[in-house]
């Protein structure tokens, strides 16, 4: 800030200070026995308005919020480019240094609990009432907006707590998923294998890859479903559908898996404009440690239960 609005805001605000000052103190009267029922000498519908003083209390408030704005703006900026004088900050108090030592204290105090759980592997995690306890916290507050609170997905978030993973479930994948992110591109096949290509491919992997019934009375060309389904589709989703991890492609041979659909309706859409699935990275905002604690709780989630 130039000093010139700096100096503009300091004026400002302390020339209202003292106005607001001086009109609370100059508008005061004590109370007068004699003048207790005069009135203002108007009247509203028969309403009279008396001359009364301010309740003590109520202008006692007036007093303290002037004192405490006094306070306020010497401890915290607030008056242009001063930075205040709060104890414990050099150089001025901000909300970012409040949470930078806020963050210190935490780490302080957790830090050590989460180096115990990081010399441990994410098997291992797996077994710790106490790490699942905190997995399962972490889960909550970071995860639970996509994937549910019991990690089950939802429409495009897949489920956590199942066999199917679409880009591996041994704790390695796991870890990397959270840590860095996934992106699954399917691409849109709509305009190369045209209208009907998207039809037949679509009854092709609903029946005959995840042995789905068709509805009735539709007629669709399978076998020239397959054809496109082995030129097109098999580098990624595999010879017979089951899935590449490397890629994010998932396995069609069921819809136990799927997230975005399996109703004919659903997969023609996905193979028409194709998908772009986003799982964000943790990596920079919740830190190796907590991403390791997170991945042996979502390791636990399929397994425990075996
Ligand atoms: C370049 C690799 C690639 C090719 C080629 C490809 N896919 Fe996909 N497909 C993917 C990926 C990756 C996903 C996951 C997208 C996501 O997670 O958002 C996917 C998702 C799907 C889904 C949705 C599964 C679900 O979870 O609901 C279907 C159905 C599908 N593909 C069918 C096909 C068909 C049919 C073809 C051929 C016409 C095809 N794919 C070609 C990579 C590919
Ligand atoms: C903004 C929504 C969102 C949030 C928040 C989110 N995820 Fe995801 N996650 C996704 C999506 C979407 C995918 C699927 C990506 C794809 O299409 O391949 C995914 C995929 C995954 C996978 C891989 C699943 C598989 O089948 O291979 C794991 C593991 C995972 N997430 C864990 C987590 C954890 C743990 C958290 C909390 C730190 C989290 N996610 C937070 C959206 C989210």
């Amino acid at each position: 800030m130039t000093s010139f609005w700096s100096w503009y805001i300091t004026l400002l605000t302390i020339g209202t200070l003292l106005a607001l000052t001086w009109l609370i103190f100059a508008t005061r009267k004590g109370q007068r026995p004699d003048t207790s029922d005069t009135t203002m000498g108007h009247s509203f519908d028969g309403i009279e308005e008396y001359d009364n003083p301010l309740p003590r209390w109520w202008f006692m408030l007036f007093v303290g919020t002037l004192l405490f704005a006094v306070a306020y703006l010497v401890l915290y900026p607030g008056l242009g480019n001063w930075k205040g004088v709060l104890p414990g900050y050099d150089d001025g108090w901000t909300s970012a240094k409040q949470w930078e030592r806020e963050m210190d204290k935490a780490d302080a105090q957790y830090g050590p609990i989460f180096a115990k759980y990081s010399a441990m592997s994410i098997e291992q995690i797996a077994q710790d009432p106490q790490a699942i306890k905190m997995g399962s916290r972490l889960f909550a507050n970071y995860c639970a907006i996509c994937h549910g609170s019991d990690a089950k997905g939802s429409v495009g978030f897949p489920n956590l707590a199942d066999q199917e993973w679409r880009w591996g479930g041994d704790p390695a994948a796991i870890k990397t998923s959270i840590l860095q992110g996934r992106n699954g591109v399917m691409p849109a096949w709509g305009a190369i294998i045209g209208e009907e290509g998207v039809k037949n491919v679509a009854a092709y992997v609903r029946k005959d890859l995840a042995g789905l019934a068709l509805p009735e009375g539709n007629e669709f060309d399978l076998s020239a479903g397959q054809n496109i389904y082995t030129t097109n589709c098999a580098a990624c989703h595999g010879a017979s559908g089951q899935g590449m991890p490397m890629l994010g492609a998932p396995s069609l041979t069921s819809n136990a898996g799927w997230i975005y659909g399996s109703s004919l309706a659903q997969l023609q859409q996905t193979i028409r404009h194709g998908r772009n699935g986003v799982m964000p990275a943790q990596e920079q905002y919740l830190g190796e440690d907590k991403v390791h604690i997170l991945a042996g709780y979502v390791y636990s989630l399929s397994r425990n239960k075996e």
